[in-house]
């Protein structure tokens, strides 16, 4: 699929921006500060419904525009998806809430109708690469579990309905688990949330097994290819919750031993974490929060059996989150039927000549890529000639 037509208004520093965009490679060139990396967030938020750097929604809103109290920052594209074009629409609203306040929300319109954001997410996919992606290997794990929410969204309509069930069910959980623990109450009122923490769970925990799986396979042949056989990559699920029948047993394997949990059921993974909330509830209430289910999982990389995320010299982590990435474009190929829309922010400028001439070979086949850079000489000229240049200066894009 590819983008051909951008449109923001008072998103972020663009009071007013109206763009097409080529298929292909485009290469967006700037100085600092221009808005090279709020191009991209747009993409990516029309793709995730979630800004990769704004922890509030009302930040995507443009300063001047937000001093009124009603004020709209929207974000508009035209793209093709296999053979249909369609038209997507996102507007985050900053509007009076009666108490002399403000409140924000947000609409979404695809193909000019409005939907849920569960509708929506994943209609149009994108790949993101960031240079601080660097955390998803070498960060705490709540970046790998977002980077793990993010790409499977993008194709499981259940994934993404499961995940703001189980959010939901979590925090009244946990608001019940404290207030039993500090007021005390009947523990069987738990039994409710359990249950929804339970079928949730498993639902997200089926999925990550699968998807990394089959991410590992992919990734693991990019990254034989990034370092000419020379390392080998493997991505290690590591879930709070274990479906596996004897866990305790599986901690004193090693790390990279092999184990495939694809056997397990949804419907077996659902009762085994019920049971297992059952095993903890004194303890839970003791700490008032939960502490299994896949809020907690994590997932580590390794190469040659060596973690990155504790071992890994700065190449090494590069290295493995570029394969992660192009195993993720492919993944998406293989689920969607349709390439994504390849978002890279500066990236090029962190590789070696020999990863970035990997990459880029790689872009030929996609296609559209959006590539930002400050330094154009890091292009080769081949690429320069093949694809469509854009001058950023000023909130104004020119060819
Ligand atoms: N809500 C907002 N309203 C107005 N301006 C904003 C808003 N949020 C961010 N900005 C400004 O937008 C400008 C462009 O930011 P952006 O990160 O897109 O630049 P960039 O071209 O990627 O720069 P760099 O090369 O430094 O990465 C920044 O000066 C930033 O302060
Ligand atoms: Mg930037």
């Amino acid at each position: 699929m590819y983008l051909t037509h951008l449109s923001l208004t008072n998103f972020r520093s663009f009071a007013r921006l109206d763009s097409d965009v080529s298929p292909g490679v485009n290469l967006i060139v700037g100085n600092n500060a221009q808005g090279k990396t709020t191009l991209l967030e747009a993409i990516y938020y029309l793709s995730t419904l979630t800004s990769f750097q704004a922890s509030q929604q009302r930040e995507l809103i443009n300063f001047l525009a937000a001093r009124q109290p009603l004020a709209v920052a929207r974000i508009e594209a035209e793209y093709q998806r296999g053979e249909r074009t369609h038209h997507l629409e996102v507007r985050v609203i900053q509007e009076p809430n009666g108490n002399g306040g403000v409140r924000v929300r947000r609409e979404v319109l695809l193909d000019r109708l409005k939907r849920k954001s569960s509708e929506v997410i994943g209609h149009l996919n994108a790949v993101l690469f960031l240079p601080r992606m660097f955390s998803i290997v070498a960060g705490a794990p709540a970046e790998r579990r977002q980077y793990l929410n993010l790409t499977i969204t993008q194709v499981d309509p259940r994934y993404t309905a499961a995940l703001s069930a189980y959010n939901k069910a979590l925090s009244q959980r946990n608001a019940l688990l404290k207030q039993i623990n500090e007021r005390g109450g009947d523990p069987g009122q738990l039994d409710y949330w359990d249950e929804l923490i339970a079928q949730n769970g498993a639902t997200l925990i089926a999925a990550r097994i699968q998807t990394l799986m089959e991410l590992e396979d992919l990734a693991a042949i990019a990254h034989s290819e990034l370092t000419h056989g020379a390392e080998r990559l493997r991505l290690i699920y590591r879930p709070a919750y274990d479906p596996l029948t004897d866990p305790a047993n599986q901690l004193s394997l090693p790390l990279d031993a092999p184990i495939d949990r694809r056997g397990y059921s949804e419907g077996e993974i659902a009762a085994g974490l019920k049971d297992a909330l059952q095993a903890a509830r004194r303890e839970e209430i003791a700490r008032g929060m939960t502490t299994l289910g896949p809020h907690r999982d994590d997932l580590h990389f390794l190469s040659n059996g060596i973690d990155l995320g504790t071992y890994g010299s700065r190449g090494q982590i590069r290295t493995a989150l570029l394969a992660l990435k192009i195993a993720e474009i492919s993944w998406l190929k293989k689920h969607t039927h349709f390439w994504p829309v390849v978002l890279l922010d500066e990236v090029l400028a962190e590789l070696d000549n020999q990863r970035r001439a990997d990459l880029l070979r790689r872009l030929a086949n996609i296609r559209q890529a959006l590539l930002t850079t400050t330094d154009l000489s890091l292009f080769s000229p081949r690429l320069i000639d093949s694809g469509t240049i854009w001058k950023i200066a000023d909130g104004r894009l020119e060819r």
